[in-house]
């Protein structure tokens, strides 16, 4: 536990602890959903619309009043127009119904606009990240930092891709052309939550991804900060939940690549495709 877990950092730790214990059966069963032609699409829909649902219900059991953002239910005001919890009952849905297990539960709470704690909790591998403002950010007992890694060539940078029916399919081609031509390499791990998690504990040295929602972004921003990172949008602001942009990086990496990639788009042919 870190040395400083505020009451209500405990009560979205239970939560997050609640709602993955039937979650994780699911995963277990799926193996077997796996052969069957219709696949296990509507068993995941039931499995994230739960876990939204014991998420609310604890969070609310103690935090009555709180409004709520969750991927499933949209934005409900709540009595307390200071206080509310983004939740993302499972981000990385499709490696869920893949069998892959680096998904997770994602919690974040905003206070007066401003994101002050965050849990990002994958069921599977049991790995607890925590983080509130000005407490630090934690992964299980252990204190996260950033990765000091100053050069891009020796930088492991984690990214997202748009899939069928989205947009963004040659922005991203270019800016991966661009990005794994001066780096180590990059990854695409599919839980935008754990990317940002993962650089918070140093292991990858930056992310980037658009096309986002709040509640895939909300608590890692929080986790990156407190780890001494740099997170804003793609356009070097932080309307990262209003834009669904993200990059994040250390202090050194973080310009290099907002320069890297605005780069990228500048250039006439992304430009014309105009995308999100
Ligand atoms: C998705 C994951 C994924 C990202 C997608 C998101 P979801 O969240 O974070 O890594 O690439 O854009 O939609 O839908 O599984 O909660």
């Amino acid at each position: 536990m870190p040395a400083y877990q505020s009451p209500a950092l405990n009560v979205m730790v239970a939560a997050a602890r609640k709602a993955a214990r039937p979650l994780s059966r699911d995963f277990n069963e799926l193996e077997n959903l796996q052969i069957s032609m219709k696949g296990p699409a509507d068993f995941v829909t039931s499995a994230d619309k739960r876990t939204e649902s014991i998420l609310i219900e604890e969070l609310s059991r103690t935090r009555p009043g709180y409004g709520f953002l969750g991927e499933e239910g949209g934005a409900v005001e709540g009595k307390d127009k200071t206080h509310r919890f983004i939740i993302d009952p499972i981000d990385g849905t499709t490696n869920f119904m893949h069998g892959i297990p680096q998904f997770a539960i994602s919690i974040a709470l905003e206070r007066e606009g401003q994101l002050v704690s965050g849990v990002i909790y994958n069921p599977i591998t049991d790995e607890l990240f925590t983080a509130e403002k000005g407490h630090g950010a934690y992964y299980n007992n252990k204190r996260l930092r950033v990765a000091a890694r100053k050069e891009l060539g020796s930088a492991v940078i984690a990214t997202g891709l748009p899939f069928m029916g989205k947009a963004g399919h040659a922005r991203a081609g270019a800016e991966m052309a661009a990005v794994m031509n001066v780096t180590a390499g990059i990854r695409r791990f599919g839980a935008a939550s754990l990317d940002l998690a993962y650089v918070a504990a140093g292991r990858f040295d930056g992310f980037w991804e658009r096309g986002l929602s709040a509640w895939d972004i909300a608590a890692g921003v929080v986790l990156v900060r407190e780890a001494g990172g740099v997170v804003t949008d793609l356009n070097g602001g932080t309307e990262m939940l209003a834009n669904g942009t993200v990059l994040t990086a250390n202090e050194n990496l973080h310009p290099q690549l907002l320069k890297l990639l605005k780069g990228v788009n500048a250039s006439a042919k992304v430009e014309a495709a105009n995308e999100p």
